[in-house]
């Protein structure tokens, strides 16, 4: 993507971040394609990254919003979404969340507690307004990712524990605004096997069946994001034809839509940090490159020991040796890890790849860094969509 602009992005003040507008319309496009005939509807995961003419291009696809909080309802509604295309998941929601929710015109949400069902329905009620809900159900499914991203294993917070699912229908009957037209199952991030998606989807129709004998009609499977992305070179993309087909087995014998929130796989590899080498030192004889972009600018692998692909962005002649590449700011995780690298100078910049996801959502102002500028690119224009943070926002509402 970025071997016509080189000579563009060295005049860029780094470090930054820069989205391929053409990728990510390529990956909804894929998207569609592959589940075309499994009745889906797709929301994008505004966690993934939330940058208003980002949401805008994925909006004009006619791809919905899976939110989290009023921020993302807010900044979706910026970025054109209606509120009939935005979906409110949480663990938990504040009541106050909820009727902001409302108020801004947002139907679907999803409950993961008994309690959380009454909440919803008492706002509801307190708002006079009609509202559909998706229970989540803790799949119970362990699915191959780093631990912190399988949210659908038995033990993890989310979901609603199987054997509450009665008391649930019992419940839902008596609520007068808040009616129950789906079942929620996300069973994590970052997946790339077909397995725990084919087993998910095959879960819930037991579900469906349990709800449907006690007269809830389920219209809607929503079955989360989750699908994995090549992080490391030569890693092998996730199979999607045996999940569509799961899917498509799941639409036509259930006569359910389905609903999908991906994420990652829409942004991510969509995605760089380019960063420049401020400082240079050794370490047992390795090299050991200090860079301007820190886990402030992107988190994942101090969190997850997530790996970033870094490359030189103008090409190096020279042997290829072990080396270090670190953030400068004060923790010993704010490290990338080790590449193959010919032998880097001062001022040398670099890509990181696969930085489109959980990455400039994810950032902080730890060590009072400023949050980095964004930048699309569309066939060969470059564009600024958010300029570097100032001082000032270091401070901001601070009383002093
Ligand atoms: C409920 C829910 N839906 C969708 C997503 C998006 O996941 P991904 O970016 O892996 O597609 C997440 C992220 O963890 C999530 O928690």
């Amino acid at each position: 993507m970025v071997s016509g602009i080189r000579g563009k992005l060295r005049k860029i003040e780094t470090p930054f971040y820069l989205y391929d507008e053409q990728s990510i319309l390529k990956n909804i496009a894929f998207l569609k394609d592959m589940f075309s005939e499994c009745r889906v509807r797709l929301f994008y995961a505004v966690k993934a990254n939330n940058a208003v003419s980002v949401l805008k291009l994925i909006n004009q696809e006619g791809v919905g919003a899976e939110v989290v909080s009023p921020g993302e309802i807010f900044v979706s509604k910026k970025a054109g979404f209606q509120s009939s295309e935005i979906l409110y998941n949480n663990v938990a929601k504040k009541k106050d969340e909820i009727l902001y929710a409302i108020k801004k015109g947002v139907r679907y949400f999803n409950f993961e507690a008994i309690d959380q069902a009454n909440l919803l329905e008492k706002c509801a009620r307190k708002a006079k307004k009609k509202i559909k809900l998706f229970v989540r159900i803790n799949p119970g499914i362990f699915s191959k990712t780093h631990s912190h991203l399988s949210t659908g294993a038995p033990l993890s917070k989310f979901g609603i524990e199987k054997k509450e699912l009665k008391r649930v229908a019992d419940l839902i009957k008596k609520f007068a605004y808040a009616e129950l037209v789906g079942i929620h199952s996300h069973i994590g991030s970052q997946i790339l096997a077909p397995a725990p998606f084919i087993r998910a989807a095959k879960n819930v129709m037991k579900i469906i069946d349990f709800f449907r004998k006690k007269q809830i009609e389920i219209r809607y499977i929503n079955l989360g994001g989750g699908f994995g992305i090549p992080y490391r070179p030569g890693e092998s993309r996730l199979d999607f034809v045996p999940i569509a087909d799961a899917y498509r087995k799941l639409a036509d014998s259930y006569g359910v839509s389905i609903f999908l929130e991906p994420g990652r796989c829409i942004v991510g590899e969509a995605g760089y940090i380019v960063t420049k080498v401020i400082s240079i030192k050794k370490r047992n004889g390795v090299k050991l490159y200090i860079v301007d972009a820190d886990m402030t600018e992107n988190p994942r692998p101090a969190i997850y020991r997530a790996y970033h692909h870094i490359e030189p962005l103008f090409s190096k002649q020279g042997r290829k040796q072990k080396s270090r590449i670190a953030g400068s700011l004060c923790e010993n995780s704010n490290e990338f890890g080790v590449y193959k690298l010919p032998s880097l100078k001062i001022g040398d910049m670099l890509l990181i790849h696969n930085s489109g996801a959980y990455t400039r959502t994810m950032g902080s102002n730890y060590n009072g860094r400023l949050l980095a500028p964004e930048y699309s690119v569309d066939r060969g224009r470059i564009r600024k969509i958010r300029s570097r943070q100032q001082f000032i926002n270091l401070i901001e509402n601070e009383r002093y």
